[in-house]
């Protein structure tokens, strides 16, 4: 018989696993969650264990407000906020609610490839823009907008990872941020903004959010706890205009299931009630820091000359750029049987390219590993 497996990845044994934007389960919170499961369970187990309210229990949306003003100086409406099952689960009902098929999704190149995937899915046609290491740029968006709307096509959004992107690290630059949120207001094109990793810095805080340089307008931020408390709990927030919102939570399948992952909204309230997260955060940062780091003197050490990257400011990734004669996808059978995996380049241009880069995580082993794995990568690009 069969034995189906619980979790998504099985680390591979003697593989240095570089693949997997994944935090490591010895950084996920387990005991102090448990003690905010009791504490959701023992105060009010009748409002925790029901079906939830379709826009998520208004006292998680009261701390995230709140929170998101204290750090940030600009506190949302509560109509402007709802509960997500993560980013992912968002980025779909996002689609769902503002798009058609045949629609055009505008994406960065090169874009969190899982994205692309839910895009499509969803009947939309992906066309990347431009980018360079300060994020995409606006003029060419702009272009590109112009040139698609006059073929008749319809821009459903443009979607960036503005902060410590995935693949990339990098971050979309302040100005490029005013101009991208003048823009959306401009051509009424929404932008989804997705925050996944904007409270992992490692140095000094990134610019603020592009959702809150222009709160009214046609933009969409969304926000996860998979990569800050632990991915199982499949909780994320949205932050949108009060219509959007709206839409999103009077959808058939919240009315007919109530709120996303009610319970676990529970537990994350009580996590934060506590004053668990904060702490929690500093603590996630000091060990992903020492990873970076662990990874970028490695690097530096270990890889030939002709490769570069970027310093990863915040995140989870370092985005190696090869010399040209080597091609990342088909060194990777040889990386693997050397003992170390990545994610090849490719994987992230929506219309094709990226064959000499490959992304590296550091989020999923601990320095000792990583920096073992970057002496068996060096060795491969080498022969490659
Ligand atoms: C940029 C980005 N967005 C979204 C996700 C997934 O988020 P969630 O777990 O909240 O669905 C990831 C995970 O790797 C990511 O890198």
């Amino acid at each position: 018989m069969q034995i189906l497996p619980d979790i998504q990845l099985i680390q591979r044994p003697g593989i240095a696993e570089f693949g997997w934007g994944h935090p490591d389960p010895a950084l996920l919170p387990a005991e102090a969650l448990g003690q905010a499961a009791a504490r959701a369970l023992s105060r009010d187990w009748r409002s925790a264990l029901v079906y939830g309210a379709h826009q998520g229990p208004g006292s998680l949306i009261e701390l995230i407000r709140r929170r998101l003003g204290r750090l940030e100086g600009n506190t949302p409406a509560a109509e402007q906020m709802m509960i997500t099952g993560g980013i992912s689960q968002a980025l779909d009902m996002v689609c769902a609610q503002i798009s058609r098929p045949g629609d055009v999704a505008l994406v960065e190149a090169p874009s969190y490839h899982l994205a692309l995937r839910i895009f499509r899915e969803r009947g939309l046609r992906v066309v990347a823009v431009p980018g360079d290491s300060q994020g995409v740029h606006v003029d060419a968006a702009e272009a590109m907008l112009h040139m698609l709307q006059s073929s008749g096509e319809r821009v459903a959004f443009l979607y960036t990872v503005a902060t410590f992107g995935n693949p990339t690290g990098s971050t979309l630059a302040a100005d490029r941020r005013y101009a991208l949120a003048a823009m959306a207001r401009r051509e009424g094109v929404m932008i989804i903004e997705d925050d996944a990793y904007g409270e992992l810095w490692y140095d000094t805080p990134p610019p603020p959010p592009i959702f809150n340089l222009t709160p009214a307008g046609p933009i969409v931020r969304l926000g996860s706890f998979s990569k800050l408390l632990a991915p199982g709990l499949r909780l994320g927030w949205m932050l949108a205009s009060p219509e959007i919102v709206r839409r999103c939570a009077n959808s058939g399948v919240l009315d007919s299931g109530g709120g996303i992952n009610h319970f676990t909204a529970h537990v994350v309230a009580s996590f934060i009630e506590l004053g668990l997260l904060d702490p929690h955060i500093e603590r996630l940062r000091a060990s992903l820091r020492e990873r970076r780091d662990a990874m970028l003197s490695a690097l530096a050490r270990y890889l030939p000359s002709g490769c570069t990257w970027n310093p990863a400011l915040g995140g989870f990734f370092v985005w190696i750029r090869l010399p040209t004669s080597i091609d990342s996808a088909a060194i990777l059978p040889l990386a693997e049987s050397t003992g170390v995996s990545y994610l090849p380049g490719d994987r992230f241009f929506a219309e094709g390219g990226g064959h000499h880069y490959l992304r590296l995580s550091f989020s999923l082993l601990p320095p000792e590993q990583i920096t073992e794995g970057v002496i068996r990568l060096g060795k491969v690009l080498r022969r490659g």
